[in-house]
């Protein structure tokens, strides 16, 4: 065992030494009361002065929710969907579950031709691609069951924001660059994030009056002034004038679904997570997997250990594509594969030594190289209750579409679901005929807000952005902690790997593995590509809570986001 930079790591003879949690990372912010994590630093504080003041845990989600609509316009989002986890200090956890549900007209054909081939472009960046949007039908929910504070007062502060402004930063602006091209198809995007013909730039103030005033409609008029009142109705014209499909109904029809976590459990350490639509599934199945397996022993990102996790990607996201869907739509063998048996038996098959072709899992096809992203943060309040919240445009900015007078981005999350068979969506997943389209359905997500404990205490709030690598983004985070011990800032900054069984490679982040370990792992019939599986150098930013004992928590701002923020009390 040597130490570096203050993270302790394991060098294993054989298998190749573990390098890759050797960076020096910024430590966690430490604190005994509360903590809140965001992808965006006016956003954090917001929810830290929510908790100051006397708010819950669910108080600032909300107030957040709102703030990163203003201050992270390519995630946070009035126009998209989401899932959150709530975990109480007392009483049962919830999951809320307010992702997007396709409108009344769409059908399982909408985006083929009369050949039955995929139009390129139509599921991401058309209106037809917007699916009924549920975050704010989602907060207000929140807000109503578990809040404490009125509509108006979480509203407060995303509503100055937008009127008055705030300072870019150059991590608030580098997503207003990369996707300068599509954002300056819509004349109101350009209005807003633009000046003189170019995108706005660091030191600028971003306002947003727009927007400002649709805050402050929803302020007043809540749930029924977004779905049942004048910002529906512009959405709903605009949708109409270019081609889209969505109506009235579709919104008023709207509603969020509260229901009950997912539970697995892992080392000792219990697991809540996302249900089916969401990623918790997949992130149960490989936990269950690598249970057999003494990761630890074999060393972090040791060759070894890369196999193992490869593996257990490889089969659980095989199930994902092929089994997974919206519960209210399919019947899902959730029982089976998440049983200790069917674990056992996928161990049966995975060699010690050699990789397992994804050809001989499910049938598939190769991935395309496109695709983007979502936001996550995590809360803990001086009581003890616990938030993890993901939600999404689907890709940055989701379609770049917006509707007059309302100053937000429509999702294009349509495209999760299976729009054509044997196609990959835009993070190249092979999805199966569970999630093909229908009316009022919720497309299959990756998206896994998770909260743990260890001994009936807080352990864990953690998620991710990230598409695809969602979920093996809050695998790597638990092994990371539970058990390579690398301690919160590694567990999260540390480089990830990821495999989504189609195709067959292993993705991964500058400085995973060491030389030496790659080529045992090329030896053993493993393929790489560098980056992730949208051909981009940006991975998810799991913003997170750790919590090793009681009273101290060690939020952690992910070091692949420049803007977030860490803030503790
Ligand atoms: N839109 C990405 C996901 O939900 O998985």
């Amino acid at each position: 065992m040597m130490r570096l930079a203050g993270i302790s790591i394991l060098v294993c003879g054989f298998w190749g030494s573990a390098i890759a949690g050797a960076a020096p990372y910024p430590p966690p912010v430490v604190a005994r009361h509360a903590m809140v994590v965001t992808a965006e630093r006016e956003a954090t504080r917001v929810g830290i002065a929510v908790l100051r003041e006397g708010g819950n845990a669910v108080d600032a989600a909300v107030a957040v929710g709102y703030a990163l609509a203003v201050t992270d316009p390519c995630c946070g989002n009035l126009g998209g969907g989401g899932f959150m986890i709530y975990r109480p200090a007392r009483g049962r956890a919830r999951f809320l579950d307010f992702r997007e549900v396709a409108p009344q007209a769409a059908t399982p054909d909408l985006y083929l031709n009369a050949k039955g081939q995929l139009i390129p472009g139509l599921s991401l960046y058309s209106w037809k691609a917007i699916g009924v949007p549920g975050t704010v039908a989602g907060l207000e929910r929140a807000r109503r069951l578990w809040g404490t504070w009125s509509r108006a007062r979480l509203l407060a502060p995303a509503i100055r924001l937008a009127r008055h402004g705030y300072v870019l930063t150059p991590g608030d602006v580098r997503f207003f660059e990369d996707d300068a091209r599509r954002l300056a198809r819509d004349p109101h995007a350009v209005r807003i994030f633009f000046s003189h013909g170019r995108p706005l730039q660091a030191g600028m103030r971003l306002r947003q009056p727009t927007l400002a005033n649709t805050l402050e409609r929803i302020a007043r008029g809540g749930v029924r002034a977004f779905y049942d009142g004048p910002i529906a109705r512009a959405i709903v014209e605009a949708s109409h004038r270019h081609g889209g499909i969505l109506t009235l109904a579709d919104f008023r029809d709207y509603r969020p679904v509260v229901t009950r976590p997912l539970r697995c459990r892992y080392r000792g350490v219990e697991i809540i997570t996302a249900p089916p639509p969401g990623g918790g599934a997949t992130l149960c199945e490989m936990l269950n997997i690598l249970r057999g397996y003494p990761l630890g022993r074999d060393g972090f990102h040791s060759a070894l250990s890369v196999h193992f996790i490869t593996e257990a990607m490889r089969f659980a996201y095989a199930d994902r594509n092929t089994f997974l869907g919206d519960p209210d739509f399919v019947d899902m063998p959730l029982r089976r594969l998440l049983s200790r048996a069917y674990a056992r038996a996928i161990r049966r098959r995975i060699a010690p030594h050699r990789a397992t072709p994804s050809s001989a899992l499910h049938p598939g096809v190769f991935a395309s190289p496109e695709g983007h992203d979502t936001t996550q943060y995590s809360i803990v309040d001086r009581f003890g209750n616990a938030v993890s919240v993901t939600y999404t445009l689907n890709t940055f900015f989701g379609t770049g579409f917006m509707a007059p007078h309302t100053g937000f981005f429509l999702n294009n999350e349509m495209d999760d679901f299976t729009t054509a068979p044997d196609h990959p969506n835009a993070y190249g997943l092979v999805q199966g005929v569970v999630n093909a389209i229908a009316p009022g359905k919720r497309p299959l997500s990756s998206m896994t807000p998770t909260i743990a404990t260890r001994g009936g205490h807080l352990f864990l709030v953690t998620g991710s952005p990230g598409g695809s690598t969602i979920t093996t983004t809050v695998l790597q985070v638990i092994l990371n902690l539970v058990n390579y011990h690398l301690g919160a800032a590694a567990a999260v900054d540390a480089p990830r790997f990821h495999m989504q069984w189609e195709p067959d490679l292993i993705y991964y982040e500058p400085g995973a593995f060491s030389g030496h370990t790659m080529t045992l792992l090329r030896h053993w019939g493993y393929h790489f590509r560098a980056g992730s599986p949208w051909g981009s150098r940006d991975w998810g930013d799991a913003e997170t809570v750790f919590v090793p004992s009681k009273g101290r928590l060690e939020g952690v701002n992910d070091i692949r986001n420049p803007a977030g923020l860490a803030e503790g009390d």
